[in-house]
């Protein structure tokens, strides 16, 4: 039956990001996104909370009929990814699928970088959970990781103050932090998908050998591919190019913002979840 739709789910705006990426690759499927923003930021929340917002928000996005579910959110599929694949997919929806941001970015790392050391800039959550390290070490053992949590960013962004003196001060202190720990990094990934949004600011401070990689394409490529190897997946999936836009939030609140993530204007609904 194909009427299913792809589900997109983060913490708030910066899965946008994301979801913008994937449907310039594959535009023909439907798509729901489903932003927490009532209950962002989940980058300085615990794995257990983390973990329970995010298996909530994917419940929801199954009973709205998705087949396939991106967890668009470093710190969703850092901290909550893995037990949902695990524990809770085989008890309520064996057949259907839900995927992560992190693990297609560290398949290909070691293809990213020339010395072989790669920095990562991420939420607090992000880094404590180390998953980016443990990722690259099963595929790219001898790449060095080295990461910077970038507490700060996220909220700038999200008030929209990232385009400024003080936004600068903390980008320049953050790579400065990255850079003492490795001199040997020449490339930098975006490991949270809010900071493509200050990727200028970001290149702005950096000496020009260094590369700066946002995870989205990444992200669109892998699904791409993955759909390709899973027919039994593909086939389940509508191709009417449908958009829809969630958020547990007001609706008013999010279209205000979602443009800068999304570069359209975005109307979207209210999804009631129990908080
Ligand atoms: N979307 C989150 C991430 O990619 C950042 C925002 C948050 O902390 O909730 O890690």
């Amino acid at each position: 039956m194909k009427s299913h739709s792809i589900g997109v789910f983060d913490s708030g705006f910066g899965g946008l990001t994301v979801l913008k990426e994937i449907t310039t690759r594959l535009p023909e499927y439907d798509y729901i996104y489903l932003g927490d923003n009532a209950r962002a930021p989940y980058g300085c929340r615990s794995f257990e909370t983390v973990y329970k917002y995010t298996l909530q928000a994917v419940n929801w996005l199954f009973n709205k009929g998705c087949f396939l579910i991106i967890l668009a959110c470093n710190t969703a599929s850092a901290k909550a990814l893995r037990t949902i694949q695990q524990k809770d997919l085989p008890a309520i929806a064996p057949n259907r699928r839900v995927l992560g941001v992190i693990r297609p970015v560290t398949e290909i790392i070691g293809t990213l970088s020339s010395s072989g050391h790669i920095g990562i800039l991420a939420t607090a959550g992000t880094v404590k959970s180390n998953s980016y390290l443990l990722e690259t070490a099963k595929s790219f053992p001898n790449v060095t990781i080295t990461q910077q949590a970038c507490p700060l960013l996220v909220p700038l962004i999200e008030n929209n103050e990232f385009d400024n003196e003080g936004a600068a001060f903390f980008i320049n202190k953050y790579l400065s932090e990255l850079l003492q720990k490795d001199q040997l990094i020449d490339t930098i990934i975006l490991g949270c998908t809010h900071y493509p949004l200050i990727i200028n600011g970001i290149k702005a401070v950096l000496p020009s050998h260094i590369k700066v990689i946002s995870q989205g394409t990444i992200v669109a490529e892998s699904l791409d591919d993955y759909l390709r190897r899973h027919p039994e997946i593909e086939n389940q999936l509508g191709k009417n190019h449908k958009r829809s836009f969630f958020t547990t939030d007001t609706s008013e609140m999010f279209n205000d913002l979602a443009e800068l993530f999304y570069g359209e204007n975005i109307f979207s609904e209210h999804a009631e979840m129990e908080m």
